[in-house]
C-alpha cells in the first residue's frame, strides 16, 4: 500500500486517478503511447447492448476553457466488448477496468451488466444514466430520483459487482439523486458528466453542432463539479469518485479535499495524451510540497 494508493468500493487502487469513460477508448490507443498500467484504472466506452454510429457530425465544439462533445454514445456494442475488447486489453493491462454502461430501458441496463458480470477483467460497473447526446436513454434516467433508482436496483440485481452511477449535472437538486441510488443499492457514486451546452459558428449563423447542443466538459467546469462532489459526498455514505475538467496533480488534491476517494480524469487526455501519467507522476511532489503524506488521508478534509 503506497502512499497514492485509495480503496474504491473494496479494490484498492494503486493511485486514485482513473481514465474517464470517453476520452480512453478501449485502452489499446493510449497503450500505444504509455504503459497505462501506471492509471489507477480506466473507465472503457459507454457501451450499449447493441452497436450505435453515434451522432452525425460535427459533433465536437471547442470553447473558452473546455470542449463540447454530442459523440452520442458510439460503440460496438457489448457482445463486440466482449469477444474483442477485453481479450485485446487483457494482453497489455493487468489491472481491473471499469466497464461504463449506458441504455435506453431500464431492461437494457441490466442486459448489458449481466454480460460484463461473467468478465472477469471487469472490476466495477459504472452505469451511465447521464450521457446529454442521446434521446430516450442516458440522461433521461439521471434527472428523476424514481428513475435513476429503477436503473440502479435491476443493474443490482444481476452483478455482485460495485455498482457506480455515473450522474449528471443537469438537475436542479443532484443530492437527492444520489441518495436514490444508494437507496437502490448503488456501491458507489461518480459525478459529473458533462453540462449541457452549445456554441453558434458566426459565419453561417447556425449551431455548430449536428445535434444542436452537446456535453461541456474541461477545466471551465472544475468548480461546478467540485461543488456537486462536496454536496453529494456529504449526502451518502457510499465513496464518491470526482470528475470535471480536472488537468493536474493539485486538481485531483482539491478534488478528493471536497470528499472524492478518487478522480476521474476526461477531457485532459484529448488534449494531451499523456496527461494521466504526468498527473500520477506530479503527485508525490505536490504532495510533499502541501505536507500530505497520504492521500487516503485527505478525503473530505475540506469539511473538517
Ligand atoms: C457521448 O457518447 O455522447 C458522451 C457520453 C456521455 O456524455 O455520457
Amino acid at each position: 500500500m503506497g502512499r497514492l494508493s485509495v480503496d474504491l468500493c473494496g479494490i484498492e487502487l494503486d493511485n486514485p486517478v482513473i481514465a474517464a469513460s470517453g476520452t480512453f477508448g478501449y485502452g489499446c490507443e493510449f497503450a500505444e503511447i504509455y504503459d497505462i498500467n501506471c492509471l489507477g484504472t480506466f473507465s472503457f466506452k459507454g457501451t450499449t447492448l447493441e452497436p450505435r454510429m453515434g451522432n452525425p457530425l460535427p459533433r465536437i465544439a471547442e470553447g473558452r476553457g473546455g470542449m463540447l462533445n454530442s459523440v452520442g454514445l458510439q460503440n460496438p456494442g457489448v457482445d463486440a466488448v466482449i469477444a474483442e475488447e477485453l481479450p485485446r486489453l487483457a494482453r497489455f493491462f493487468r489491472k481491473p477496468v471499469m466497464a461504463n454502461v449506458s441504455g435506453f430501458s431500464v431492461e437494457e441496463y441490466a442486459q448489458v451488466c449481466e454480460k460484463l458480470e461473467a468478465q472477469p477483467q471487469v472490476g466495477w460497473l459504472e452505469v451511465n444514466i447521464s450521457c446529454p447526446n442521446v434521446h430516450g436513454g442516458g440522461m433521461s434516467f439521471g434527472t428523476d430520483p424514481e428513475s435513476a433508482a429503477a436503473v440502479t436496483r435491476a443493474v443490482r440485481a444481476v452483478t455482485a459487482k460495485p455498482v457506480i452511477v455515473k450522474l449528471s449535472p443537469n438537475v436542479t437538486d443532484i443530492v437527492s439523486i444520489a441518495r436514490a441510488c444508494e437507496d437502490a443499492g448503488a456501491d458507489g457514486i461518480s459525478l459529473i458528466n458533462t453540462v449541457m451546452a452549445m456554441r453558434i459558428d458566426l459565419n453561417t449563423r447556425q449551431p455548430v453542432l449536428a445535434n444542436l447542443t452537446g456535453g461541456l466538459s474541461g477545466p471551465a467546469v472544475f468548480p461546478l463539479a467540485l461543488r456537486m462532489v462536496w454536496q453529494v459526498s456529504d449526502a451518502v455514505h457510499i465513496p464518491v469518485i470526482g470528475l470535471g475538467g480536472i488537468s493536474s496533480a493539485e486538481d485531483v488534491i482539491e478534488m478528493m479535499l471536497a470528499g472524492a476517494c478518487a478522480v476521474e480524469v476526461g477531457s485532459a487526455n484529448l488534449v494531451r495524451p499523456t496527461a494521466c501519467r504526468d498527473i500520477i507522476e506530479a503527485l508525490p511532489a505536490v504532495m510533499d510540497r502541501l505536507g500530505i503524506d497520504n492521500l487516503k488521508s485527505i478525503i473530505g478534509g475540506a469539511k473538517a
